[in-house]
């Protein structure tokens, strides 16, 4: 059996970097070093403690976890509280993890881990499923880190559809910034960058009935936290499902073959008075004479998510769960 792949994860916990954050802690095939919060959904304090509780919720209190930066580069700060509920979490008042954070910043633990990685001749997948402010801080303070990345695979953007704003992608939206430079700095650093956005973001969806069954299986445990933060979607938005949202990020690189991806120059636009956050994805699938095209092509490169096994990943998502459940 392969050895499981080293992961670190930054959050803004939120109810679907919740079920992130179990998949990562759970699932046998992932080696899961760290995990790094950043304000978003929450304010960061709020973040720090649902992550935690999270965390201690899944055995995990051997994870570090470490706070970030508490708002964006230069944007303001507007949190998803009415998404995610006035505790980040589902309102839930679910128990809070004994265990304080590491006394890092996140760069720093991030830092740390990663260099630990390339010393040891390994290679780390980091996963952002937040706004990317912690990212583009560690990339530009610490580029050698780049030896101890296998590569980034974020949930954030979209080729053709937005949440926040018609046009873009809350994580984007949040901070357009920081967004920007980290896929600059992957192209700059030769990082393998892939984008799980909107496009397929919605797809992989827990019913009612799945919801509940997690609950009867463990109420207390990572099982009943898994299906209260997806009962919770339903009734929120009176539907018969929730999304996993960022967890499907995770189950990208436990299952990269369920995940359709082309590789294209992408930009972020950071002017735009309706466009600001968006991910500008070219499609163009012809070289064709873009010497009139006053752009030019992006030199960016990244592996955008275009379809899903949704099934796959609900199942993934499921099973990992249900496993071990009394
Ligand atoms: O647009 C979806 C993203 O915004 C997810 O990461 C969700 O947790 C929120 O942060
Ligand atoms: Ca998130």
């Amino acid at each position: 059996m392969a050895a499981p792949t080293p992961i670190v994860l930054d959050v803004d916990t939120g109810i679907d970097d919740a079920c992130a954050l179990l998949l990562a802690g759970l699932h046998p095939g992932l080696d899961l070093r760290a995990v790094t919060c950043v304000g978003g959904n929450a304010p960061l304090p709020q973040v720090v403690s649902n992550t935690l509780a999270v965390l201690h919720t899944a055995g995990r209190d051997d994870v570090p976890v470490a706070a970030g930066a508490e708002r964006p580069l230069l944007a303001e700060p507007h949190d998803a509280r009415h998404v995610h509920g006035s505790d980040g979490l589902a309102d839930l008042d679910w128990p809070r993890s004994p265990h304080a954070p590491d006394e890092r910043h996140a760069i720093e633990l991030l830092r740390d881990v990663l260099r630990a990685a390339a010393g040891a001749g390994e290679r780390v997948t980091v996963v952002p499923l937040a706004p990317m402010t912690n990212i583009a801080l560690l990339l530009r303070a610490y580029p050698d880190v780049a030896a101890g990345i296998a590569e980034i695979c974020f949930m954030g953007g979209a080729a053709n559809v937005g949440n926040a704003t018609a046009s873009a992608e809350f994580n984007v939206f949040h901070d357009p910034e920081a967004a920007a430079v980290v896929i600059d700095a992957c192209t700059d650093l030769d990082i393998p960058i892939r984008m799980y956005g909107l496009d397929v973001f919605y797809r992989p969806a827990v019913t009612r009935e799945q919801a509940q069954r997690l609950i009867d299986a463990d109420p207390t445990g990572p099982a009943g936290l898994a299906g209260r933060l997806i009962r919770f979607q339903c009734d929120r938005f009176a539907a018969d499902s929730g999304t996993i949202g960022d967890a499907g990020a995770v189950c990208a690189v436990i299952a990269p073959e369920a995940l359709t991806t082309r590789r294209l120059p992408v930009r972020i636009e950071l002017g735009g008075t309706w466009s600001r956050g968006r991910t500008v994805v070219d499609l163009r699938d012809w070289t064709g004479d873009l010497a009139h095209d006053p752009h030019g092509q992006a030199n960016t490169r990244v592996e955008v998510a275009l379809d899903v096994d949704a099934d796959a990943y609900v199942d993934l998502w499921l099973d990992t769960l249900l496993r071990g459940t009394p």
